[in-house]
Order: structure tokens, then C-alpha cells, then sequence
């Protein structure tokens, strides 16, 4: 069993060429692609929780550690997607520098972060939804929004919100450029309104003590929002929609992981200065904090805001679930039949909608806490793979072109690696258990699927793939 086995530097730049899917996506479609998929549940979300539970006003520190760790992970991945562009991401990656196996680990391990994501997104989407129309005085019956194990049947605004970003998504990746642009213009309206008003209120005296749970507490925090930062990544899987990739690749994702930094220190030096940190132990501390200060009607606006953000944060994570399959599907990992482009649409019909209709299932059916956290130990692996990668395929193919070189990529690639390393350490038990089961479930797939109907399998025998 050759577990190694890699694809030819051709058969890569082939798939390049693959005209299925449309070349639409500039520069600012993929930072806005970006803006949309990495701004969520993190901010609107986890933020009062990590300050009240985990880090304090010192949750900034947190928010700068992590990322600085995306900051060398999304230059790996620059050059990764401007040397390989092609749908996948750091499946695609892996697959062609550490071989079939680690391939496929890392892209087994991307569901958990798309579609488990997606799925915990949605369920957050539903009680930000919920909460709106209660504050509306309108109450929807439990049983129609809560999943069973909560006392209900299911989370039916979940769901809908899924099977509504899928339609989108099968229409076409343009039509859901277009609504992700108007909701990503939305949200970050939200967060600067939401600044705005809250920023005047700060009292300086509330961030002392600026580290009341230690530098412990701060890598802790790190861990926690780390999915703040989840979506980083997935702005490779658009490479082959990219019209010029080389060149907007780079900028896209650099770009986006400045702007949602920036937003994110300011948004936590505002929350944790205006409200004393202990008191943002809720699940939607933006509106929060405009309550605290007697502002209800900022309030219901950041909520509106919120709902828009994490809209985006589920179109995100399915689109790039799908495209990461579709590589999957190309490769004979998963069914070929899946490989399939609607001819009309150009987009990857079949395997969209089985997402959609996964994630649906989740969300409206379990419930999701118990496994969202795992999300961040699938990504942190993934870019562990990719900083490898990337050292890998500079000793692999020195002298082919790359629109984007890494600077000091001997440097900045160990040091994404022992952050993440660092970070991954952070997590829980529990989390860590969750990840190495999954991980077991994959390579039981990997045995009895995927290596059998590897395209790489089929080839004529003596016929060496890696050469
Ligand atoms: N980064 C995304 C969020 O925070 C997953 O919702």
C-alpha cells in the first residue's frame, strides 16, 4: 500500500485548466468572500465568553495571538493557491505535497470545519433569529426550534437557512457573490455602528486588570476564538474561480485576514472597556453592551447586523465544503459520479446539495455543541499540513513559477507551525478524543473507498505517480 503516492506537477497544472467552473471571482469578490465567511459566531458570539470566562480585557491579546498565527498560515497559503490553483484548498495541498494518505486526512478533517461549522453557525443563526421575533413579540413553538435533544423536534429556522444558502449556492457561485457582497456590506456596517456607539462609553478603568486569568488565560482564550478566525483557508478553495489568481489569490486573503483583525481587536477593546468583563457571560454581548449603556434600539440593529454576519458565515463554509469534495470527487476519493457541474449553472450541483441536506440534517437534529468544538482542532491540523506543505514543495518543485513567494518561507512556515502546534495544545480533552475518533473513522473510509478508487490507482502498474 503506497500511502505516499502524489500526483504529477502536469496532472496539477491540468486540473488548473479545468474550465468547469467559472472564472468570475477578482480581488475584492475573494476579501469580500473572505470578510463574509470569517466574520461570525467569533465576534458576535464567542467574544463575551472568552472575556468573562477565559481571558478578560486581555482576550485583545488573544485575538492578536491568533492572528498572528493565521498571518503566517494565510502567506503559506498565498503562495500555496497561487502555485496550485485549483479547488480544494488545503486538501489539494497536502495531496501534492505529503501524498494520497495525508490528502485525505486533510480533507476528511475539513468537514469538520465546513460542515460541522456550518451546521453550529446555523444554530446560532436560529437563536439570533428567534430572539428577534420574540423581541417582535413573536414566539415560535419550541418544538419547531429546538432539536430533540433539547426538548424539541427540530430547528427548523436552521434548517431553512441551510437549504436556502444551498439553493443559492447550486444557482450559481455569481448570484451568491452578489448576496454575500450586500450582507458582508451589512454586517460590517453593523460592527462600525456598533463602534460608534458603543466606543464613547469606554471607561478606560474597566481594563484593569488587563490579564485577571494570567497568560494562561490568553492562550486559552486563543483556543477558544480560534473559530473566530475559521474561514481564513477556505479562501483558497475559490483558486479555480479566481480570474487571475496569482495575483488576486494573495491579495484577497491577505487583505481579509487585516481587515477582520482590525475589526476584531477594536470590537473587543470596546466591549470589554464599556462593560466590566465578567458581565459578558451571554451569547450576544454586542447587543449586550448597547443594552447596558440604554441604547435597545442599537441593540435589535446589531442583532439584525449579527443575523446577516453569520447568513454569510454559512454560504462560506458550504460553498467551500463543496468545492473541497468536488477536488475530492475529481481525485476518486469519494464517488466520481459526484463530480458533476450543472450545465447551466456551472456550479457543482450534486455534491451542494448533499452538503446542504448534511448540514441540514445536523443542525436541525443534534445538537451541535457537543461537536463544534472540534472544528478547530480539524482547521489547526489542516494548517499544520500546510506550512509542512509548503516547505515541501518549494524542495519538491524549486523552479516552478509561483505568483506569490512566501517571504523567509524557511521561518515564517516553522513558526505557523509551532503556533498552531501551541494553539492545538490549548484545546480540551475532550475536543482532542472527538478529533482522533474522526480521524479513526477516516482512515477506515480512506482503506476501504478511497485508495481502491484513487485515480492514482487506476494508473498502469509500474507507472510511478510521483515522478
Ligand atoms: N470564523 C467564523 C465565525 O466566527 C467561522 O463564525
Amino acid at each position: 500500500m503506497n500511502l505516499f503516492r502524489r500526483k504529477s506537477y502536469e496532472d496539477l497544472m491540468t486540473e488548473a485548466q479545468d474550465k468547469s467552473l467559472l472564472k468570475v471571482l477578482g480581488a475584492t469578490d475573494i476579501t469580500l468572500l473572505g470578510l463574509g465567511i470569517i466574520i461570525g459566531t467569533g465576534i458576535f458570539v464567542l467574544t463575551g465568553i472568552g472575556a468573562a470566562e477565559y481571558a478578560g480585557p486581555g482576550l485583545m491579546l488573544s485575538f492578536v495571538l491568533a492572528a498572528v498565527t493565521c498571518a503566517f498560515i494565510c502567506l503559506a497559503y498565498a503562495e500555496l493557491a497561487s502555485f496550485l490553483p485549483v479547488a480544494g484548498s488545503t486538501y489539494t495541498y497536502a495531496y501534492a505535497s505529503l501524498g494520497e494518505f495525508f490528502g485525505w486526512w486533510v480533507g476528511w478533517s475539513l468537514i469538520l470545519e465546513y460542515s460541522v461549522g456550518a451546521s453550529a453557525v446555523a444554530g446560532g443563526w436560529s437563536a439570533y433569529f428567534c430572539g428577534i421575533l420574540h423581541a417582535a413579540g413573536i414566539d415560535l413553538p419550541k418544538v419547531l426550534t429546538a432539536v430533540p435533544a433539547e426538548g424539541g423536534w427540530i430547528n427548523l429556522p436552521a434548517v431553512l437557512i441551510v437549504l436556502f444558502a444551498t439553493f443559492l449556492l447550486v444557482v450559481g457561485v455569481q448570484a451568491s457573490a452578489k448576496v454575500n457582497r450586500l450582507l458582508v456590506f451589512i454586517k460590517i456596517g453593523t460592527i462600525f455602528i456598533f463602534l460608534f456607539l458603543a466606543g464613547p462609553h469606554i471607561q478606560p478603568s474597566h481594563w484593569t486588570p488587563f490579564l485577571p486569568y494570567g497568560i494562561k488565560g490568553v492562550a486559552a482564550g486563543t483556543a477558544v476564538l480560534f473559530f473566530a478566525y475559521l474561514g481564513v483557508d477556505a479562501l483558497a478553495t475559490t483558486a479555480e474561480e479566481a480570474k487571475n489568481p496569482k495575483r488576486d489569490m494573495p491579495i484577497g486573503i491577505i487583505a481579509a485576514l487585516a481587515l477582520c483583525t482590525i475589526l476584531y481587536i477594536a470590537v473587543c477593546a470596546v466591549m470589554t472597556g464599556v462593560v466590566p468583563y465578567k458581565q459578558l457571560d451571554t451569547a450576544a454581548p454586542a447587543s449586550f453592551v448597547l443594552e447596558y449603556i440604554g441604547m435597545r434600539f442599537g441593540s435589535a440593529l446589531v442583532g439584525t447586523g449579527a443575523l446577516c454576519g453569520l447568513s454569510t458565515v454559512i454560504l462560506g463554509m458550504l460553498f467551500a465544503q463543496s468545492r473541497a469534495l468536488y477536488s475530492m470527487s475529481r481525485d476518486g476519493l469519494i464517488p466520481m459520479r459526484l463530480y458533476h457541474v450543472h450545465p447551466r449553472f456551472r456550479s457543482p450541483y450534486i455534491i451542494q446539495l448533499i452538503v446542504g441536506v448534511l448540514v441540514a440534517c445536523i443542525t436541525g437534529f443534534t445538537p451541535i455543541h457537543i461537536v463544534a468544538e472540534t472544528c478547530s482542532a480539524g482547521t489547526i491540523f489542516a494548517f499544520l499540513c500546510a506550512c509542512v506543505g509548503i516547505l515541501l514543495l518549494r524542495k519538491q518543485y524549486p523552479d516552478k513559477p509561483r505568483g506569490f513567494r512566501c517571504p523567509a518561507v524557511k521561518i515564517i512556515a516553522p513558526l505557523g507551525f509551532i503556533f498552531c502546534a501551541f494553539i492545538f495544545s490549548q484545546l480540551s480533552v475532550h475536543t482532542m478524543v472527538l478529533f482522533v475518533v474522526w480521524s479513526l473513522i477516516g482512515f477506515i473510509l480512506y482503506a476501504v473507498y478511497g485508495y481502491r478508487h484513487s485515480v492514482l490507482q487506476k494508473q498502469l502498474p509500474g507507472d510511478d505517480p510521483s515522478k
